[in-house]
């Protein structure tokens, strides 16, 4: 009985403790952007994805982090994966390959055709000299 009420309290003070940790706690520039994208002239299948990438990719930051982070293709690729292998990302291989795709399409649809208006992807070491700074 004790125990299980001790683990409770632990399970529930470690869950903003994991989503502080997660979300390493920093404002990148690109969080300060839109944080919606008017897919309405997107194909159906990119609408119904925009949905599953604004539920997953929301989790431990914002989602204007990626709808203002310009990437190329193989950049998406791999972002999408380290994402998903972060713990708990609660993405699936199947949702992040239809996560991938959306943000392919919508790379080139909306981002590559004004790219002064998004930020490049910073580099480990960038992210790193901002959370020292804040
Ligand atoms: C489990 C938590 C978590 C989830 C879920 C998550 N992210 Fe992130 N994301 C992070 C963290 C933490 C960083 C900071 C960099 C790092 O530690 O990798 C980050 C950074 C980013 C960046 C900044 C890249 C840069 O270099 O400027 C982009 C873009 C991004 N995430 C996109 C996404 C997308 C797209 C999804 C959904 C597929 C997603 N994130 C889901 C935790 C998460």
């Amino acid at each position: 009985m004790h125990k299980t009420i001790l683990t409770l309290a632990l399970a529930a003070c470690s869950v903003p403790l994991l989503l502080v940790a997660q979300s390493g706690n920093v404002t990148l520039p690109q969080d300060k952007g839109p944080d919606k994208i008017n897919v309405s002239s997107y194909p159906l299948a990119q609408q119904q994805a925009y949905k599953l990438f604004v539920s997953k990719c929301s989790t431990c930051h914002t989602i204007a982090r990626p709808i203002n982070t310009s990437m190329t293709q193989p950049e998406w690729e791999r972002y999408v994966k380290r994402m998903m292998h972060k713990p708990n990302s609660g993405i699936s291989n199947s949702q992040g390959k239809e996560i991938y795709e959306f943000l392919v399409y919508d790379q080139v649809n909306r981002k590559d055709k004004n790219p002064s208006a998004f930020s490049k992807s910073l580099s480990d070491e960038e992210i790193e000299k901002l959370k020292a700074q804040q």
